[in-house]
Formats: structure tokens, C-alpha cells, sequence
């Protein structure tokens, strides 16, 4: 009688186990949100030999690299990429420093991958960027921030399929 009683109750204890685990995989696959997002390594950094050091930073934070290649911008295609800035006054300068030299395209793929990728780069102004991110590291002032990255999921499908329409 003791017996059953035990075993009825070490059944309903596995219940409740079995339960809580599923419970807390639909939380933790709810917050799991893989996402893709577009990343530049800038003209600036590719000058300095930069481009392992920043690769390095990315695959070492778990991000995956899902495509990438090397590409020099023409005007009009930074003028088209960066065209939500055109009524900007950096907008000039944003384009002959993007079309200055070559730049590195990534198509990056992770969890929560566009706010991964911007704590990764830290603020747009190096001199205001968390100390140990990209920017801090290999950016110079605000025009010559080292690298890019989308800043929204809208904006980052967007942008991987502007070099990458291979991938939308
Ligand atoms: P990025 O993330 O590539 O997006 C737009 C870029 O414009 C930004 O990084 C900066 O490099 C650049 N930018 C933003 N503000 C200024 C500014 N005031 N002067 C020059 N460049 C700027």
C-alpha cells in the first residue's frame, strides 16, 4: 500500500519535472529569435589590416559568418545604400569615405543577431563606444567608425539583400 503510494507519488513528481522542462524550453525558444544582419568592415579598417582583428571579434561573440566578400563601392551604390542619410550633412562625406578604398561585406546570422552585433560595435562615435568593441578598438572619429552594422530587422533584411540577394 506504502509501496503504490510512493510510486504514484514519484510519477506525478516526473509529471511535474517533465512539465516544468517543456515549460521552460517554449520560454527560452521564445526568446531565441535567429536573425540575420548585415555588417561592413569600412574602408578605414581594411587600410590598417584590421579585417582579422574585426572578423575575430565577430566569430569570437557567436555570431555566424553566413557570406561575405570583398567590394569597393561605386558613388552610386554608397549612395544607394546609405540613401536614408541623403538629406543628411555628413551625406558627402559619408559617400567619398565609403568609396575611398575597399570594404568587407558579412551577411551574419545569430541569436538576436542585429542587437548582438550593435553591443559587439558599440556606439557610432568611437570616443563614446563601451571600451573592448569594435569601434573603441579600430574606430578613429565619427565618419571613420570601422565598420557598420543594420539597426533594425526591418532595415537588416534590407541591407543583406542589397549585396547578398542570393540570401532573401
Ligand atoms: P554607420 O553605422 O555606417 O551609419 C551611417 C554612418 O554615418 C555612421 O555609421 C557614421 O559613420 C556616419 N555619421 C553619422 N553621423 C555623422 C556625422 N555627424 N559626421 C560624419 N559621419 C557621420
Amino acid at each position: 500500500m506504502e509501496r503504490s503510494h510512493s510510486a504514484a507519488n514519484a510519477a506525478a513528481d516526473r509529471k511535474i519535472t517533465f512539465t516544468r522542462t517543456a515549460t521552460c524550453k517554449a520560454v527560452l525558444e521564445k526568446q531565441m529569435a535567429i536573425e540575420q544582419t548585415l555588417s561592413i568592415i569600412k574602408p578605414d579598417a581594411v587600410e590598417r589590416n584590421q579585417i582579422g582583428a574585426i572578423l575575430s571579434m565577430i566569430e569570437g561573440s557567436g555570431l555566424r559568418v553566413n557570406a561575405m566578400r570583398f567590394v569597393h563601392l561605386s558613388k552610386p551604390q554608397a549612395e544607394a545604400f546609405y540613401a536614408v542619410h541623403k538629406e543628411r550633412p555628413f551625406f558627402g562625406e559619408l559617400v567619398e569615405f565609403m568609396t575611398r578604398g575597399p570594404v568587407v561585406v558579412i551577411a551574419l546570422e545569430g541569436d538576436n543577431a542585429v542587437s548582438a552585433y550593435r553591443a559587439l560595435m558599440g556606439a557610432t562615435d568611437p570616443a563614446k563606444a563601451e571600451p573592448g568593441t569594435i569601434r573603441a578598438k579600430y574606430g578613429s572619429n565619427l565618419g571613420e567608425n570601422a565598420c557598420h552594422g543594420s539597426d533594425s530587422a526591418e532595415n537588416a533584411k534590407t541591407e543583406v539583400s542589397f549585396f547578398f540577394p542570393e540570401l532573401s
